[in-house]
């Protein structure tokens, strides 16, 4: 575990400065898959390591009292929780999940794909301003209830959030900082709101429970983070699925004859581009990884998309692969906190793909049409110019 600078670009925005983020992580599984870096953070890049921390115990959601991130604006989401806080507000998030519950939704993602899909033309198209982006945050405004009139905000605030989890809960990000700090307000008045009425939306069916245990403000604070975390890696999924399909005519020409391949498709694609890149874990104790100590309270940075292009786990990891076993991988986390909305965050996906492939039989990459996000904790792209036709 050596403490040279040379992966220094980790830290924040890594993307854009290295280019190819995926060449460091071949670079850190390999040499130091438990690194400790010159600003004392520890970074997991193995399969094998990253699976046992997410699941180990000892391995704390929660910042340590003196930490960046116990006083950042994010610190009362469900992320950074343990025990009974966590699991009140994991089992009133939980209630619209349960057993067949998913199913519910279907009418509002197959409505919003039909909203953003249909009225394009044949030609050149950004398709992460184009659906990408406009329909997760349509389906998830749709579920909590906000106004169509307020959806803007949640753009602002959804890039302002990314921004302050990137920045390692670095209190000087003010201006993001502010910004997530108005989105825990908007909801907070949202939830108070929404409890006078009679109806809840969709997914806050346990709105009244998790007031009662946690109060209005963490309540209104993990609203946000439902909104936030419910739609922003969805964003990233679909642009994903897109542009490796786009990238692999023989991969798209064989989900064309197949179309059950889709969870393939979906599988492989959060795999091998995983939008959360960090996860953060805090010792409760001395522990050790990988043969090396930890000390209690170190910050330790889980990087599940090395993780799941790990070559000990995975064969020719960087080949987008249709018929790869959908084995488990990564990107939903694993453990207590695992992801929450993954039955959402697919059909959406699978609604949009079969909503393409029933319009375009022609999607193929544009020259200079790639833009990737200038983010370290979360890789998504910022624009991807494609061609479409009927
Ligand atoms: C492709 C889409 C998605 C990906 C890749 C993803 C990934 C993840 C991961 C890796 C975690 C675990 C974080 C940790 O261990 O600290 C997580 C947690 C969570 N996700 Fe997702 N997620 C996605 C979509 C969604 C959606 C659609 C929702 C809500 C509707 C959602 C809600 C949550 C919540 C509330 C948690 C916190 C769970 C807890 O801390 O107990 N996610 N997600």
């Amino acid at each position: 575990m050596q403490g040279e600078g040379r992966w220094v670009g980790i830290r924040s925005g890594s993307f854009k400065a290295f280019g190819n983020v995926y060449a460091l992580y071949d670079a850190m599984r390999s040499e130091a898959p438990v690194w400790r870096a010159p600003w004392d953070n520890v970074y997991v890049s193995r399969f094998d390591l990253v699976a046992a921390c997410l699941t180990d115990p000892r391995m704390s959601h929660l910042p340590p009292a003196h930490s960046d991130a116990s006083n950042s604006a994010l610190r009362n989401w469900l992320i950074y929780q343990e025990g009974s806080t966590h699991a009140a507000i994991r089992a009133a998030f939980q209630k619209p999940f349960a057993g067949r519950g998913p199913a519910a939704f279907k009418p509002f993602v197959d409505e919003a794909v039909e909203l953003h899909c249909t009225a394009i033309s044949d030609g050149d198209l950004d398709i992460v301003q184009a659906f990408a982006r406009a329909v997760p945050e349509r389906v998830i405004a749709r579920l909590l209830g906000v106004p169509a009139a307020d959806m803007p905000r949640l753009r602002v605030w959804s890039m302002a959030a990314r921004e302050l989890l990137d920045g390692g809960f670095d209190t000087a990000f003010d201006e993001t900082a502010n910004a997530v700090s108005e989105m825990s307000a908007y909801f907070t008045a949202h939830a108070a709101m929404l409890l006078e009425g009679r109806e809840l939306p969709m997914l806050l069916a346990g709105l009244p429970d998790l007031v009662n245990k946690v109060g209005l403000d963490v309540a209104g604070a993990n609203l946000a983070l439902l909104a936030f975390a419910g739609h922003e890696t969805t964003v990233h999924l679909i642009s994903h699925l897109f542009y490796h399909l786009a990238q692999a005519p023989d991969q798209l020409a064989m989900l064309r004859a197949e179309p059950k391949l889709a969870a393939n498709a979906i599988a492989e694609t959060l795999r091998l581009e995983t939008p959360i890149q960090k996860i953060c874990r805090w010792p409760t104790e001395t522990i050790e990884i990988g043969g090396h100590r930890l000390a209690k309270d170190t910050l330790v940075v889980l990087l599940p998309g090395a993780a799941n292009r790990d070559p000990r786990r995975f064969v020719e990891p960087g080949r987008f692969d249709l018929r790869r076993p959908v084995g488990q991988n990564l990107a939903f986390g694993k453990g207590p906190h695992v992801c929450i909305g993954r039955a959402l965050a697919e059909m959406e996906a699978r609604s949009m793909l079969a909503a393409a492939l029933g319009l375009w039989s022609v999607i193929e990459p544009v020259e200079g049409g790639v833009r990737w996000m200038d983010n370290s904790s979360f890789r998504g792209l910022d624009r991807l110019v494609l061609r479409l036709a009927a």
